[in-house]
């Protein structure tokens, strides 16, 4: 029978999880269907119901649902029951669904793609507190980095702190952020301040990684600011296409699928909306 897979959210229309998903798919010659469905927000136990009885192998979840996926799986990841979100469910033999969260590992291979391997005692510089930074601080805490967490709402970088890491790290306000980018190995911007088309202003980057979670043009004016200060800037595609991978293993088992062609597949789509 073919292995039916969907990504589920809303929006949900230009999600490129169906293309990433279908190259593999097709590359590997596999028997299965990967579409994207819009889940309107409150109908999320229902939908994974309905899901469930028409057997779904697996889903990917976008907002608004991710954190309300949780309350409906009964089979919860270590990194899930921290980071409180899942982005990956898999359907279980008794129908329940297990739950996920791939953007942690996703963040972590996308940064070693690029040849960031080894984060144990850098100091990364993450901004942004809300959902987004969940996983990231949860993958960079865990791989040993040093982190300083700058927010506009200082309380939430500290609190996302300890909800998130094990180990204890340095919090502040974006308004400091010169003078602790000054310090920082790397910066990983998670904020959606880009969606407003705002950017932070940053100091010399001198060749220092500023990666941003975001891509297409919420990450534009960002991403051109650092270059222009020296930064190597990089956007979040990498980590789309790396979180999607391991969803994929997640769900097929065996080597993670090959990133590049979809990546190429992704950056093509994204030039046809400019
Ligand atoms: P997501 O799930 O995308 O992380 P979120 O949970 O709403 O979304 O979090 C958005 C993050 O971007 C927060 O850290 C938010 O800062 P606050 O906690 O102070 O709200 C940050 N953010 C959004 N717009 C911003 C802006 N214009 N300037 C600075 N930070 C911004």
């Amino acid at each position: 029978m073919m292995d039916r897979l969907a990504v589920i959210g809303d929006p949900v229309g230009h999600s490129l999880s169906p293309q990433i998903h279908m190259t593999w798919i097709d590359g590997l010659g596999m028997d299965a269907s990967y579409e994207s469905i819009r889940v309107p927000a409150g109908e999320t136990a229902d939908a994974l119901e309905r899901f469930a009885q028409n057997s779904f192998r697996g889903l990917n979840v976008t907002l608004p649902h991710k954190q309300a996926v949780v309350e409906s799986a009964s089979d919860l990841s270590p990194a899930v029951k921290v980071i409180g979100a899942a982005n990956t469910l898999s359907r279980k033999p008794d129908g329940t669904w297990r739950a996920d969260n791939t953007d942690a590992p996703g963040l972590m291979s996308a940064l070693s793609r690029i040849n960031v391997r080894d984060v144990a005692g850098k100091t990364v510089l993450v901004l942004g507190a809300g959902g987004a930074a969940r996983a990231a601080l949860y993958a960079l805490d865990e791989a040993g980095a040093g982190l300083i967490v700058l927010n506009r709402t200082v309380e939430k970088a500290e609190k996302v702190i300890d909800s998130c890491c094990q180990r204890s790290h340095e919090y502040g306000s974006l308004a400091d952020m010169e003078q602790y980018a000054r310090k920082a190995d790397l910066i990983i911007n998670t904020t959606s301040a880009g969606y407003t088309g705002e950017h932070f202003h940053l100091p010399q980057g001198d060749g220092r990684l500023f990666f941003d979670i975001s891509y297409g043009k919420p990450a534009a004016a960002q991403l051109d600011h650092a270059s222009e200060c020296g930064w190597r800037a990089e956007d979040g595609l990498g980590m789309l296409v790396c979180q999607a991978a391991e969803s994929f293993r997640i769900w097929f088992g065996g080597e993670l699928p090959d990133i590049e062609p979809a990546l190429a597949v992704c950056r093509e789509t994204l030039k046809s909306y400019q």
